[in-house]
């Protein structure tokens, strides 16, 4: 469907105010997941707003594990046991990565086959790093040319395997690990990189054992999950705009409550508070596992720096909006080690040069990152989020500061994970 849609954003003076941030998003599909594969009800409040959750709670629909929105916004999800029904259509997962690559873990353990397809974007992504741990685990799978999707599983029984994934992704770990508790014996991921661990955190809420050491992860098979109840917390990544936003007004102050403060994703607030953000974290507690706490945060210089190595996989996310705002840096910003950006839902590193060259900046790309000058003066431009909500998002914060408006194209792209953020902005710039 041609997304037609745009938004236009005002610069501003400032930011101010407090912005309630929806569900995270990682957490939100692996608890949609293993709620549809537990025994009973489970139900979750705050749960991932995001269009792609939708899309894993509707496969996990047609997969026997049911799930409505009830009148105080809890999503509850009905649990149909390990063994899930034949799908009698195709299962679209929309513009989620999460969804195919993880979901993939949980069809490899079942006997029946079945076909994930996605969007344009997701059609052109890379497959193949799930494709390998779950063929050599038995199960039969097949993608078109390149392992890209649609992708057809023929689950049915599995064997434990130790894999060392090439690619530091927490997607493909979820993947084999969910995959694992349908495998003979112990099955055991070993990262490059330490990813987020939110799929072991959500695997042990639902009751299973999960070891860690290292860089391990280890799941012994046959484990019966049950249902929970959750408070999913505010999704950090989202967050990431609100903190950037305050980050480039010096005298700006936001408080973010509740939000994911799992170590495997914090890293953003190290790196915030390292470039110049003054961040405090209260009210902190723990939900089924994970972290969450009140951000209080205020601008005062921003002055930029280098992200590379395993700060890089730490930030995927965040890099787009860091990338964004980096002109306006004293020290500019360089990007390193970023070769899987070129590969998430757009070519991010390609989508920050073209926009922010539209906005009068100079930025150098590089095959594996960028790098960007402080200092810089932006004016506002047709800008297009080729797609991609955190392009869209990012390139919002951007043109706060620019001088004169922007118009941002296609920029409903933002509900893939955070459909009211333009209205969210809106309301903490002052004027
Ligand atoms: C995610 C992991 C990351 C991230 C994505 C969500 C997850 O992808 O970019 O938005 O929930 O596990 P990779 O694991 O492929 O790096």
């Amino acid at each position: 469907m041609p997304d037609d849609s745009k938004a236009v954003v005002r610069p501003a003076r400032g930011v101010r105010g407090v912005v309630r941030i929806p569900g995270d998003k990682s957490i939100s599909h692996r608890y949609a997941m293993l709620a549809a594969i537990a025994e009973g009800t489970s139900r979750f409040q705050n749960f991932s707003a995001a269009r792609d959750c939708q899309s894993t709670l509707d496969c996990m629909a047609k997969l026997g594990g049911e799930s409505k929105r009830l009148d105080d916004g809890t999503i509850e999800v009905r649990g149909a046991g390990p063994r899930l029904k034949a799908p009698t259509t195709m299962l679209d997962c929309g513009n989620s990565g999460s969804t195919m690559r993880m979901l993939s873990g949980i069809l490899a353990g079942q006997r029946f086959a079945s076909e994930l397809c996605g969007d344009e974007s997701l059609s052109r992504r890379p497959m193949a790093r799930i494709m390998k741990p779950l063929s050599e685990m038995g199960a039969k799978i097949s993608s078109s040319e390149g392992g890209r999707p649609p992708l057809q599983i023929h689950g049915g029984a599995l064997k434990a395997i130790h894999y060392k994934p090439e690619v530091a992704s927490a997607q493909v770990k979820s993947c084999v690990l969910f995959a694992g508790l349908f495998a003979d014996g112990e099955t055991v991921v070993e990262e490059p990189i330490r990813t987020r661990d939110h799929g072991e955190i959500a695997l042990r809420a639902f009751g299973a054992e999960v070891e860690r050491s290292g860089n391990a992860s280890r799941i012994v098979g046959g484990q019966r999950l049950r249902a929970i109840e959750a408070h999913v917390p505010g999704d950090l990544s989202s967050a990431a705009f609100f903190l950037c936003a305050a980050a480039i007004y010096p005298g700006s102050q936001i408080t973010l409550p509740a939000i994911l403060m799992n170590p495997t994703r914090a890293r953003l607030l190290d790196l915030l508070i390292q470039m110049g953000l003054k961040v405090s974290v209260a009210h902190l507690e723990e939900h089924q596992g994970e972290l969450v706490g009140t951000i209080e945060a205020h601008g005062v210089t921003w002055t930029g720096g280098v992200i590379s190595g395993a700060d890089t996989a730490a930030l995927i996310d965040e890099i787009p909006v860091l990338a964004a705002i980096a002109p306006y840096s004293v020290g500019g910003l360089e990007v390193r080690d970023g070769k899987e950006l070129r590969v998430k839902e757009s070519d991010r590193i390609a989508a920050v040069a073209t926009n922010l060259r539209k906005m009068g900046a100079e930025i150098e790309e590089r095959p594996d990152g960028m790098k960007i000058p402080g200092r810089q003066h932006l004016h506002g431009a047709e800008l297009d989020s080729v797609g991609d909500h955190r392009i869209a998002m990012a390139f919002a914060v951007a043109a706060l500061r620019a001088e004169g408006e922007t118009t941002i194209l296609g920029a409903d792209a933002a509900g893939v994970s955070y459909p009211t953020f333009f209205r969210d902005l809106e309301s903490i710039a002052t004027r």
